[in-house]
Formats: structure tokens, sequence, C-alpha cells
């Protein structure tokens, strides 16, 4: 049972007549080649039974590195980029209270990111806080080898020896890697490092679900059990049938495939919950990483609403028009806050009074989808009741699995990433990296 939905009404009335239908051909046979492993990229389909197939096991043994985790550590550390952090952030983010770095009975570690740039006023700016709490590192890199992970472990790793000796800072230290490759499964064996394996049929960007996204998600501590048995409910329905009426995913994949046909080069992801940034940033990678390429592929952009309707708006509203949204609308508030009444009512306000600021934001929504389909840009509206564990579990499969589909209706292979090198053989030939 799933309870996330799909409102295509937005889109479809920008389609032609028919359009959305001759569509469905060609998901199907992109549903039969992901389901049959005969598509591009077909070593790299593990995580499609993700949440059918992870062992019971594996999430308590997660669990219990994570109570472990909580009562050494103030602070966790996670040291990785791209799809070695981005769904592990969008889900702590998503259902950490704001603010909760401020939360004196904060009862679980704040998580903290390393390795996801260069820089040296980040790094050094997190060993001056790292001088001053306890913490643990959990270090995330399927390669094994990415240069920004490999150079800030090597200095965290320095200072956690100095702050606590070699043998202390071996219980601080996970790695998650390759089963048998790459420099940090090395360094793990020889250093005896807690370590956890990404299969080596799922690829970066789909690794959520695996202990890349479930170890610090359970140090958050957040539900993985939940978060899993959502992703779980969205398998069963996304693999039974490639059918728009009775599969989500396969009918936002068609939607922006066909908003795509119609010129439509640009998705804007929209939320109206600061908390979600790091969704959308998690969502922009699994897209354009996926379908960017051979000249191809749809630009994945992303606001938050209200805020960047103060700054994008006005392009959304009046700009270029090859331009689409899809709206996740995340429902129920985890809080109630009512607008006080004000006798004086200098500020013209006691409308609102009595209303909730949850009303107001809603209100927001509706009236901004309103504005930008009369501004000519078409939206997808995505829904689910509230943010816990189980929708956002839903949420991270559907998506996964939309982007497959998506990218095989484009005729591109959506687990691979050859364009990623370029920048690192200029970038290792400046620094005089041997052989280049
Ligand atoms: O999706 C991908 O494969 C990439 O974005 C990787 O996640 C990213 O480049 C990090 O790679 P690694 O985990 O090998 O350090």
């Amino acid at each position: 049972m799933i309870n996330l939905a799909v409102d295509p009404t937005q889109a479809v009335s920008f389609f032609p007549d028919g359009f959305l239908m001759e569509t469905q051909s060609g998901i199907s046979k992109a549903f039969t080649q992901l389901l049959a492993g005969t598509g591009k990229g077909n070593d790299f389909l593990g995580w499609i039974r993700l949440p059918s197939h992870t062992e019971a096991g594996l999430l308590k043994k997660l669990s219990d590195d994570a109570a472990r985790i909580r009562e050494i550590a103030e602070l966790f550390v996670i040291v990785g980029i791209g799809g070695s952090y981005l769904g592990a952030r969008a889900v702590i983010d998503a259902l950490s209270p704001a603010f909760h770095s401020l939360h004196k009975d904060r009862k679980n570690p704040l998580i903290l990111y390393a390795g996801q740039n260069l820089s040296s006023d980040y790094h050094a700016g997190l060993l001056e806080i790292l001088d001053r709490y306890s913490y643990a590192v959990a270090v995330i890199s399927k390669s094994g080898t990415t240069t920004e992970p490999a150079v800030a472990f090597r200095i965290i790793r320095n200072h956690l020896e100095k702050k606590y000796g070699k043998a202390g800072a071996r219980q601080r230290i996970f790695a998650v890697t390759d089963a048998s490759r790459g420099a940090l499964k090395h360094i793990a064996g020889t250093e005896s490092y807690t370590t956890y394996v990404i299969p080596d049929d799922v690829g970066g960007r789909y690794s959520v679900l695996t202990p890349v996204g479930l170890l610090p998600i359970a140090v958050g501590g957040l539900d993985i059990n939940a978060l899993m048995e959502g992703a779980l409910a969205m398998e069963e329905i996304a693999l039974e049938t490639a059918d728009f009426e009775k599969n989500p995913s396969a009918l936002y994949a068609a939607l922006r495939n066909n908003l795509y046909r119609l010129g439509k080069v640009t998705e804007i992801m929209v939320t109206y919950e600061p908390g979600l940034v790091y969704f959308t940033e998690w969502w922009k990678q699994l897209f354009g990483e996926s379908e960017g390429k051979e000249g191809k592929g749809i630009f994945p952009a992303g606001v938050t609403f209200t805020t960047d309707l103060h700054s994008m708006g006005q392009y959304i509203q009046e700009g270029a028009r090859n331009i689409f949204e899809t709206i996740l609308s995340t429902g129920k508030s985890r809080h109630d806050l009512i607008i006080p009444n004000d006798p004086d009512d200098i500020d013209g306000l006691n409308f609102l009074a009595g209303k909730s600021l949850e009303e107001v934001n809603r209100q927001a929504e509706l009236g901004t989808r309103m504005a930008h389909v009369d501004g000519k840009v078409p939206n997808i509206r995505i829904t689910i009741p509230c943010l816990n564990e189980k929708n956002l579990g839903q949420l991270i499969y559907f998506f996964e699995f939309a982007c497959a589909l998506s990218g095989y209706m484009l005729g591109v292979n959506p687990f691979d990433q050859p364009g990623v090198e370029a920048y690192k053989r200029n970038m290792f030939a400046l620094l005089g990296k041997p052989g280049y």
C-alpha cells in the first residue's frame, strides 16, 4: 500500500490530444528492458530489489553500530561526495527538527559532512570543531579512489589518530566501500575498520538504501526499518506493471519525457519545506548524472518556495518558456503554529489570525501553481501525506525507478557517468599526478 500520488493534470493540459498515451508503449519497452536486465548498464541493476532483498540482519547490525556511535560521539562526520552522501543528507535534513544543532538535549550526534568539496576554509573550520567535541567518522566511497573524500579522509584520520591514538581512532572509523576493490578497501582491511559493503551492482546515486545511506541515517536517530518498508511498498507497485494508471513512477517518467519532447528542457523541483533542500540536491544528482549525456537530457534544477519566489519567481512566471515544474507537496506539517490575533492590527494581518502557518503555506502553493500554469509553465504534482521515514522511502524508490525508465526512454545508459572523468584528468595533470 503506497500513499504517494502523481497529479498529471497540469502537464497533460499542455499536451496535444493522445500525446501521453503515445508514450505508453515506450515506457512498457523501457520497463521490460529494466526488469529483464537487457538494457544499457544492466550490470548496475542491484538497486531494483534492495528493499525486498536487504536482510534484517544487516539492518540490525547498522542499528547496533549506530547505537554505539551515539554513545561515543557528539558529532558524526560523513566523508563522501555525490551519491556517497547526498541520499543520507536528504533524509537526515528532511526529518531532523529545524535548528536541531542548537538543541541542548539532542540525543543523536550532529551529522557533519566532509570530502564533498576541496575547500581549505571548510575543512580547516571542520577541524576546529572536531578539536572541541567527541566524534566518529564514516568514510564512504564506492570506488574507494575518489579524490575529494580520499583527501578529506587523510586529513581527518590524521586528526582522529592524534586525538584518540591509533587504536582509539580505529573504534571510531567506519568504512563503506566496494567488496574487494579500491584504496579505501585496502586501508580499511589493513587497519581493521568496521566495514560495510556497497553491492557491486549498485551505483553511487542509487545507493541510499545500502549502508551508504542507512548508516548515517541510523546514527541520525531515524528509523531505517520504516524507510526500507516504505521503499518496499513502492518496489512492489513499481515492479508489477508499466501501466500509467497503476505505476506512479511510469506516469512521472512518461510525463517528463513528453514535456521534453515539447521543448521543456529544464525541470524545476519545487518544495515548500527548507528541510528538503538536500532532497532536491539528491534528486538533481540522480536525474542529472543519469540522463545528461550524448547531448541529451532534461536539466534538473531546484527551488524552495516561498523563499525563491522572491528570487527565481519572476523568471519562472515570465522568462523563457522552456521549463516545467515538479512540485513535491509534503502534506501535514509536524508542528502546528497558529498566527495570533493583534488587537491593533497595524500590519493588517488579522485576516490570517487563527489560521495555521501550514494553511498559509498550502495556499501559497496553490496560488503559485495556478499563477505558473497561467504563465505557461506545466507542472507535475507529487504528493505524500507527511514527511516521515516510510514516505521518504517510497519517494526515494519512486524517483529511482522513474529515473531508470526515463533514461531508457531517452536512449542513454542511466547508470554510468563518463563525463565526470574530464575534470579529473585535467586536475590530475595540473597537480602532477604520475601518468597524467
Ligand atoms: O553516482 C555516482 O556513481 C557518483 O556520483 C558517485 O557517487 C560519486 O562520484 C562518488 O563516487 P565514490 O563513491 O566512488 O567515491
